[in-house]
């Protein structure tokens, strides 16, 4: 790659304290995340079920980040027009639950949102190639979904940088999502990934905003890595 590209940070309110989420949010917004990361689970996709649209919803009257909604669910078509008018600034769908998947991301992007795909470690990113001309971000899953705290699967490194050779001269963020940390931060953005979600590297600490910092530093070349 010529020139870094700047990465954003979008702590994963899933490792967050859910009994003053309010508070939560304002510190990391606070300490300077571009993105709010909301894990959408339906106990269906994924083995665990977190929150919904009313919940987003709340989220957004009460804070001015960026929300970055990441549907693993079955039927993300039936939460779109919700979330759409819940103001959320980005929405992603699983590539393996969508039939329909350019129908889907046109419906997005017709709400004024950004359309993304997330892709789970072991789906093939053939899956998403040709759904490129309608997406503005691809969410690669470094881990399984469903959890917080998982480590980090290393093979998905290399899928991060088949897929920013893969889009070419196109502009699209690529967001990296499981495992996240100081250790891993540099290699990630080297190979490409220009937003990197953390729950636990963030929300699991005391001091939010130095998380936010220090991640930053790690991913940025020259930075303290
Ligand atoms: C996992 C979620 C992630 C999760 C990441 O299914 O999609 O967003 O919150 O958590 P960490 O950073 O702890 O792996
Ligand atoms: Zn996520």
């Amino acid at each position: 790659m010529g020139e870094p590209m700047s990465i954003r940070l979008a702590p994963s309110l899933l490792s967050a304290d859910f009994s003053r989420l309010a508070d939560e949010v304002a510190e990391v917004e606070w300490g300077g995340a571009e993105l709010l990361h909301l894990d959408i689970m339906d106990g269906h996709f994924v083995p665990n079920l977190t929150f919904g649209p009313a919940v987003v919803r709340a989220i957004a009257s009460h804070s001015k980040i960026a929300l970055d909604a990441h549907l693993m669910v079955t039927d993300p078509d039936d939460l779109i027009d919700d979330l759409i008018a819940a103001q959320v600034a980005r929405i992603a769908v699983h590539v393996e639950v969508c039939n329909h998947l350019q129908r889907t991301l046109e419906n997005i992007r017709a709400g004024g949102v950004e359309a993304g795909i997330a892709i789970n470690p072991a789906s093939a990113l053939s899956l998403l190639e040709d759904a490129l001309p309608w997406t503005d971000f691809v969410l690669v899953m470094s881990v399984n979904p469903g959890f917080g705290g998982q480590d980090f699967i290393p093979e998905t490194l290399d899928k991060i940088s088949r897929l920013r050779q893969m889009v070419g001269e196109r502009s699209l963020d690529i967001a990296v999502d499981g495992g996240v940390c100081l250790e891993n931060a540099a290699s990630l953005a080297n190979a490409g990934a220009t937003t990197l979600i953390a729950g636990s590297a963030i929300f699991g600490v005391d001091d939010r905003a130095s998380a936010i910092t220090d991640l930053r530093l790690s991913a940025t070349v020259g930075g303290v890595r």
